[in-house]
C-alpha cells in the first residue's frame, strides 16, 4: 500500500505542515469498516472513498447516512454505488431521538467506527457512548482553537496567520476530544473565506484518511 504524498510534494500555492505525515497501513489485515455521516457537498466522504478505491487506506464504507435529502454527500454515494441512508433531523422530537436512530443505523451496517466528514449537527452522548472512542471528526481549525461554527471565519476574523484542520475524536465537550492528525495552512494576504476554504479543505482531504487509520490502530488494539 502507498504510503501518504508527502506534503513537500505539493504545489507552493497547496503547501501545508501536516502532522503525523503517515498513518498504519494494515496491510494484509481485514479492511477498516467505517460509517460516515456527511450534511452536506460531501468532499471529505468523497475523499476518504478515492484513498479507499486508491488503495491508498484498507478500508471500506459500509454506510453513509446523511441528515440533508438531496445533499451532495448523497449523490456522490450514489455515483459510486456507496450504500446510503437518510436521516432527516427534521423528523426527529429530540437530538437524542436522532442519535438514537443514528446507533440503530451504524450497529446493523456491523461498522467498527464513525467518520463525522462534514456533520453538522451537535451529536448527542447517545452516539458517543455508542461507539466510545469510535467517532471521529474532521474540523476547519487548528484545534483547540476556533471550535465550533465557522472555524475558517473565526480564523480570519483573529487574524491569525496559520490556520488549519484537525481529526479528532469525538467526546461530549464539543471539538475537543483527542486529535489524531493536524495540517496548518498558511494565512495570506490575499485570502478571503472563500480562498482560505479552499486551501483547508485540499489539506481536509489529505488529513482525514490517515485520521481513520490513526484511530483505527486504536480500535484494532482495542
Ligand atoms: C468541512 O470543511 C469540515 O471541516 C466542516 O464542514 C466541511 C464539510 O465539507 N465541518 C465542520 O465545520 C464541523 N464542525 P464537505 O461536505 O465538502 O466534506
Amino acid at each position: 500500500m502507498p504510503a501518504f504524498t508527502d506534503p513537500s510534494q505539493q504545489s507552493p500555492s497547496d503547501q501545508a505542515l501536516i502532522h503525523p505525515t503517515s498513518a498504519p497501513a494494515f496491510d494484509g489485515a481485514l479492511p477498516i469498516r467505517v460509517g460516515v455521516m456527511a450534511s452536506g457537498n460531501g468532499s471529505n466522504f468523497e475523499a476518504l472513498a478515492t484513498a479507499i478505491r486508491d488503495r491508498r487506506i484498507n478500508a471500506e464504507i459500509a454506510l453513509l447516512v446523511v441528515n440533508n435529502p438531496g445533499c451532495g454527500a448523497q449523490h456522490r454515494a450514489e455515483r459510486r454505488g456507496i450504500p446510503w441512508q437518510l436521516i432527516n433531523h427534521r423528523d426527529y422530537d429530540s437530538r437524542t431521538a436522532l442519535d438514537r436512530d443514528l446507533v440503530d443505523r451504524f450497529r446493523t451496517a456491523e461498522v467498527e467506527g464513525i467518520v463525522m466528514a462534514g456533520w453538522m449537527r451537535i451529536v448527542t452522548g447517545e452516539l458517543i457512548k455508542a461507539f466510545p472512542d469510535r467517532l471521529i471528526n474532521i474540523h476547519p481549525s487548528l484545534l483547540p482553537s476556533f471550535r465550533g461554527l465557522d472555524g475558517v471565519g473565526q480564523a480570519l476574523k483573529a487574524g491569525v496567520r496559520l490556520a488549519g484542520c484537525t481529526v479528532h475524536l469525538v467526546t461530549e465537550d464539543l471539538d475537543a476530544g483527542p486529535i489524531l492528525v493536524q495540517a496548518a495552512v498558511p494565512v495570506l494576504e490575499t485570502d478571503d473565506h472563500d480562498s482560505l476554504s479552499k486551501r483547508i479543505q485540499l489539506q481536509e482531504h489529505r488529513i482525514l484518511p490517515s485520521g481513520l487509520m490513526l484511530a483505527a490502530q486504536r480500535w484494532r488494539q482495542g
